[in-house]
């Protein structure tokens, strides 16, 4: 394993320890809430302080951009930027709802080259390391062969903290559930990246999301011989917000459905800013 993935797994299994020992007794959490349905614990918080610190003992100068704030070198342009999200479905954690990961990410002058999504449930480890491959624990991993929209499985995540893309999001839906063989919405996105990878899924699409939920699923997908990328196929996904992921044959069916949205996307994501 490539020396720096080694360390990132050290810090995802010490924050899937963390999680894990607390969801025994979630009543006695401290939750608080960031924004409209965005509650954030104790966790998030502990499990964020144990990845970043064990990413420093090693590497001391790599800068960090992470969920709940840790930010040691506000400079998202360094050369080594370590990307987490320390527990990807939070909502699913603080209820009980056994659907939830740590997710690591190296980037290395803006391209991800290490990555790391972690199950603590399951105890389920997905990595990947630029130009070697993906894995789950130490099986190789490969995206779904399926050719035809029409039998796939599909995840998804729903815009639920506030209502910016909801109606152009329904929309998108319907036609998904028209075109395909199952949608899911199980609620951790980094996890519904794996399973893209792992072949589980065919293809995922969600909206609005950050940099976290999708860095490390991001490289996952490639070494697994996926695509990701926005709903036009080509645009930013890792700051845009918008994801597509899927095996290639798939993913330019997926494109072709969802890309009339982008426009109507754009012009949500603008009117909220305008609204702030
Ligand atoms: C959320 C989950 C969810 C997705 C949201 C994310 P969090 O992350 O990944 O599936 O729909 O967009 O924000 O807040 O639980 O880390
Ligand atoms: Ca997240
Ligand atoms: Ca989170």
């Amino acid at each position: 394993m490539h020396p720096m993935l080694t360390i990132a797994v050290k810090a995802a299994r010490r924050a899937g320890n963390i999680i894990n020992r607390s969801a025994r007794d979630l009543d006695l959490l401290t939750v608080t809430a960031k924004g409209p349905k965005d509650f954030v614990s104790e966790v998030d918080r502990e499990a964020e302080r144990t990845i970043v610190e064990t990413l420093h003992a090693t590497y001391p100068a790599h800068a960090i951009l992470a969920e709940e704030g840790t930010s040691r070198d506000k400079n998202v342009d360094a050369e080594y930027l370590w990307i987490i999200d320390p527990l990807d479905g939070t909502t699913n954690f603080l209820h009980g709802f056994p659907q939830y990961c740590v997710s690591i990410a190296l980037s290395h002058k803006g391209v991800i080259t290490q990555g790391v999504i972690y199950d603590p449930v399951r105890n389920d480890l997905f990595t990947a390391t630029r130009g070697r491959g993906a894995y789950l624990n130490d099986r190789r991993i490969r995206v779904s062969r399926r050719q035809h929209l029409r039998d796939c499985l599909i995840g998804t995540g729903f815009p639920f903290r506030d209502g910016s893309f909801l109606d152009t999001y329904l929309q998108m839906m319907r036609t998904m559930i028209t075109h395909t063989a199952g949608l899911r919405r199980p609620g951790a996105a980094a996890l519904d990246l794996a399973y893209v990878a792992a072949g589980s899924y065919d293809g995922f699409f969600e909206v609005g999301l950050n940099p976290w939920d999708v860095a490390a699923g991001s490289l996952l997908i490639l070494e697994a011989g996926g695509l990701i990328g926005d709903l036009t196929g080509e645009g930013d996904f890792l700051h845009g917000g918008q994801v597509i992921a899927a095996n290639p044959k798939i993913f330019s069916q997926m494109v072709q459905a969802l890309s009339p949205f982008h426009s109507a996307l754009e012009r949500d994501k603008a009117a909220a800013l305008a609204k702030d």
